[in-house]
């Protein structure tokens, strides 16, 4: 091998790569879709709200292209939607899946979790459910079956996507979260934790069925990142800013656009065919400090 396939820009090229970011609005999505774009990768950005992905698009384009693709991947209409919307557009297929799109409906739980006395079984029980089976039943839909049918219904496009490129594997990234891997309540967000653990799982099982097609699945578990998620808001760039939190992480810090863009883009590219069915914790080392599954 020569010194010059060892070079960072090629090992980790993704320019010319079709990407779908489902989520790719805000958040942790918009920055794996601006690291990708950055790279000179076409990237199509799936969320409900049109307005911020064509802000998305406007704004960080960079080096490669964003594509506004407006969809609900929770239902099938959408999801049905979205995968003829990328069948028509992209004849070669596409290279890259990230299922990064979330929810996590348990604002009340989250919000007495602090006040809760775990002594007492009466109060324990009553927090347990403050959000009622509907957040269950919006967790699991947005967190595990979305994912799991966009998958489905994009495969024979990823398919295609790697017979297009010989000796190149298509590369499906879940963004998972610590909370699905701490044994911690994640302030009595059991129904979102709980998705994540789901999603884990399907990682993994995605990875084993798919290695005939040689798509490989891996997910990237993140610690806390600025988002809509994390702060309730983004501003006019589609940017969510954190501020008092993260110093007690051992990286004393929460998570920046660099740190996900640099596992997105190892993940995705020829740096990591080599690696499936594996769990990258972009955590600053969260994992450390928090009771671990296992
Ligand atoms: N931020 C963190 O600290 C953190 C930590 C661990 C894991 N995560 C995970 O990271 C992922 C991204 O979350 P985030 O923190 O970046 O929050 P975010 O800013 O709220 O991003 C979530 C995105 O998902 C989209 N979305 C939600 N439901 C959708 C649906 N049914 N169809 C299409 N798009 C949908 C939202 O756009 P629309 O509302 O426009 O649809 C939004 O852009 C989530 O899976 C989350 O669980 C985040």
């Amino acid at each position: 091998m020569s010194s010059d396939e060892l070079v960072a820009q090629t090992l980790f090229d993704v320019k010319g790569f079709v990407a779908v970011v489902t989520g790719g609005g805000s958040g942790i999505g918009l920055m794996a879709a601006q690291a990708l774009a950055a790279n000179g990768a076409r990237v199509y950005v799936v969320g409900r709200r049109k307005e911020a992905l064509d802000t998305v698009a406007k704004k960080y384009a960079s080096n490669g292209q964003i594509i506004p693709l407006p969809g609900d991947i929770a239902h099938t209409d959408g999801v049905k939607a979205i995968a003829a919307e990328l069948e028509k557009n992209e004849a070669k297929g596409i290279n890259i899946l990230i299922n990064n799109a979330g929810v996590s409906p348990e604002s009340k739980a989250s919000s007495e979790a602090d006040k809760v006395d775990f002594s007492n079984a009466n109060a324990v029980s009553k927090w347990m459910v403050l959000d009622g089976t509907e957040a269950w039943r919006e967790s699991y839909a947005g967190n595990v079956a979305a994912h799991h049918f966009l998958t489905a219904a994009l495969l024979p496009l990823l398919n295609k996507g790697r017979e297009a490129i010989p000796g190149h594997s298509s590369s499906i990234i879940n963004i998972s979260s610590t909370a699905g891997i701490t044994k911690t309540h994640s302030k009595g967000q059991f129904a979102y934790s709980s998705s994540k653990a789901a999603f884990l799982h399907l990682t993994k099982e995605w990875a084993h069925t798919f290695v005939p097609l040689r798509i490989r699945v891996n997910s990237i578990a993140p610690g806390l990142f600025p988002s809509e998620m994390t702060t309730g808001t983004s501003d006019e760039n589609q940017k969510s800013k954190i501020t008092g939190a993260g110093e007690h992480f051992p990286a004393g810090r929460t998570g920046r656009e660099t740190d996900i863009g640099s596992a997105i883009l190892y993940l995705a590219s020829r740096a990591g065919t080599y690696v499936n069915g594996q769990v990258v914790h972009v955590d600053g080392g969260l994992l450390l400090k928090t009771p671990a599954a296992g």
